[in-house]
């Protein structure tokens, strides 16, 4: 979904802006130097960056052809940092990650390709392993602007852009019926205040129990 968005925003947009709060908060948080880190959705690749300087070992997925072709020659010779062009939504199981990182991913995709997603992060991730998500939850402050989506209760189009907006509430029920126990969950401002906006976003990192 919105694959030629993207596309088009990083054919004209490639370089790399300062990591995330999200991601400065996971590097401030947890220790992170030896520790294996997939990211879904790296878009420019700052924050998967960002880590790799923290010395973790960093795996990169993004759908957009044209910015990982541009990462991948960029950083092709540092040993900690690969950048895959793949749908975060259909993955093959792989070696287990301590932290699987998704920034402004999750309402890019169905429910019913976040169910797929959720559980496939949960057999992917090391026992006790991290599952970090931010993502735009029913608070945020376009929910339900624009034209809604056939069949998605709580997706909308809007400037030709695909949202779907989480329930704070059944996400967070969601990921402990996998088998995630929730160390953080909060839905509020002061996440991702961006050219003077402050919007409100949900934030969850989540263990893996055995
Ligand atoms: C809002 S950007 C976020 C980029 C980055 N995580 C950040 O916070 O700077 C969303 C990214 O997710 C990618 N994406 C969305 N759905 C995807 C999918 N099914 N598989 C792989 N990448 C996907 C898009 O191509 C885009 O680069």
């Amino acid at each position: 979904m919105d694959k030629d968005y993207w596309k088009d925003i990083y054919s004209k947009q490639s370089e790399g802006e300062r990591p995330s709060l999200f991601a400065q908060y996971i590097a401030t948080t947890f220790q992170l130097s030896g520790k294996r880190i997939i990211e879904l959705g790296c878009g420019n690749g700052r924050d998967a960056i960002f880590f790799a300087n923290a010395n973790a070992n960093v795996t990169a997925i993004d759908q957009c052809d044209n910015i990982i072709e541009l990462l991948d020659g960029r950083f092709k010779k540092v040993n900690n940092l690969t950048f895959k062009c793949l749908d975060f939504t259909c993955l093959d199981d792989m070696m287990p990650f301590d932290f699987v990182y998704s920034r402004f991913t999750l309402h890019s995709i169905s429910k019913g390709q976040e169910q797929k997603v959720v559980k496939w992060a949960h057999r992917n991730l090391n026992p006790y392993g991290k599952l970090c998500i931010e993502v735009r939850g029913q608070k945020n402050e376009i929910f339900q602007v624009g034209i809604p989506v056939e069949g998605e209760p709580d997706a909308f189009i809007l400037n030709d852009h695909y949202r779907r907006f989480l329930n704070f509430e059944s996400f967070c029920d969601e990921l402990k019926t996998i088998g995630f126990r929730i160390d953080y969950a909060k839905e509020e401002k002061g996440f991702a205040p961006y050219n003077g906006t402050n919007e409100t976003y949900i934030r969850i990192i989540a263990s893996k129990q055995e």
